[in-house]
């Protein structure tokens, strides 16, 4: 323990260093070439939550790449789901004098003793599409507009369903994300914000009445964790009647919705399947949505967030200030964390080709 303070100590003293050299060698328009060497060359730890889901691993490539292009090293983590590893890996990439970290957090309250850690050492963090909460530790925000992707999905099944045409009532059951993930209430009141006047108006009906955010998450995102709470509800709310939409915050849950939907005879014969919406553009998702199944997906381009963070840890490292556009959404508890905002698209079978392959983020053949 003790020698550990001491490495940490000695490492606080060596990083705060680094800074000053570079702010000392400042000028003017951000400070020299040689300056900014400092930080060049310099190892990034790169700290992302599982590799369970497709979207990180592009996630992790897209950030090292970035990074290496801007003539950094890189150390990329996955804490498999768990808390506790993605702790102790940020505390390894610490001791190893990372210059700074990127971190899309697992459990978003889990952090503050690390990061505490991180700031001894002087090692500035970036939130990477997960705010961490309850610390000051955080320096930027790299995301989405969380909000938006729930207005997204709700304002797809309600033109869906032709509501605004006065179509209706249809039944509606409700899916959120990980109750450990800050996205979570962002894109569950951003959908329920759409959804809410006609549950009000019984024009949707949500006959598990689950419809508060506690009753519908899903822990860890979990697909399987997902279809079990659809077989129960198929099972307990629908011995008469079908289910016309589900809510769904993301691919991998929907996944599990439409194999539970699937396992109760939904899109075959008298039953189709209903409206399901999902987050990510997850390939398999993609290539569901073409097989008529999963109905839309919300696309948020990996690449685009890789570099958002990649030029924070830049800008961060050479003493400027890196480019936000959201400087009062992001209460972490203890401060509003600065954030640059990505806006996310609404795909569907109508427009993945244009969104999804012109755009370059699949090829045809991964289609196929
Ligand atoms: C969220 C993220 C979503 C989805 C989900 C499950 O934090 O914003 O896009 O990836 O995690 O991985």
């Amino acid at each position: 323990m003790r020698n550990r303070r001491a490495a940490l100590a000695a490492m606080a003293t060596a990083a705060s260093l680094a800074l000053t050299l570079s702010a000392c060698g400042q000028s003017g328009e951000g400070g020299s070439k040689e300056d900014k060497g400092d930080a060049k060359g310099g190892t990034i730890g790169i700290a992302m939550p599982t590799k369970s889901s497709e979207r990180w691993i592009a996630d992790g490539k897209n950030v090292v790449k970035d990074l290496e292009s801007k003539g950094y090293k890189t150390k990329l983590v996955y804490g498999e789901d768990d808390p506790d590893q993605q702790v102790s890996q940020i505390e390894n990439l610490i001791t190893q004098d990372v210059k700074a970290l990127i971190v899309a957090a697992i459990d978003n309250k889990s952090l503050n003793n690390v990061l505490q850690q991180a700031k001894d050492a002087g090692i500035p963090v970036i939130a990477y599409d997960r705010l961490i909460l309850g610390t000051p530790n955080v320096d930027y925000y790299a995301s989405f507009d969380n909000t938006k992707v729930g207005e997204l999905q709700a304002t797809y099944i309600v033109d869906k369903l032709g509501l605004k045409d006065g179509k209706g009532p249809f039944n509606i059951e409700l899916f959120a994300g990980s109750n450990d993930d800050n996205n979570t209430k962002y894109f569950f009141n951003g959908a329920m914000s759409v959804l809410k006047p006609y549950i009000d108006s019984k024009k949707l009906v949500v006959k598990s009445g689950q419809t508060a955010l506690n009753q519908v998450t899903t822990l860890r995102w979990d697909g399987a964790t997902a279809q079990r709470r659809m077989d129960d509800i198929l099972t307990k709310s629908y011995k008469s009647g079908k289910v016309d939409a589900v809510l769904s915050p993301y691919d991998g849950i929907s996944i599990g919705i439409l194999s539970a939907l699937k396992s109760d005879n939904y899109g075959s014969g008298s039953k189709p399947l209903p409206v399901v919406s999902g987050q990510d553009a997850e390939l398999a998702s993609v290539k569901s949505i073409i097989a008529d199944e999963q109905t839309m997906t919300v696309y948020k381009d990996t690449r685009e967030l890789a570099k958002v963070a990649s030029n924070m840890v830049d800008a961060v490292l050479g003493d400027k200030k890196p480019e936000v556009n959201d400087e009062k959404t992001y209460d972490n508890g203890s401060k509003v964390v600065p954030a640059y905002l990505l806006q996310p698209v609404s795909v569907d079978k109508s427009n993945y080709q244009q969104v999804l392959v012109d755009g370059g983020y699949y090829t045809e053949s991964d289609l196929k």
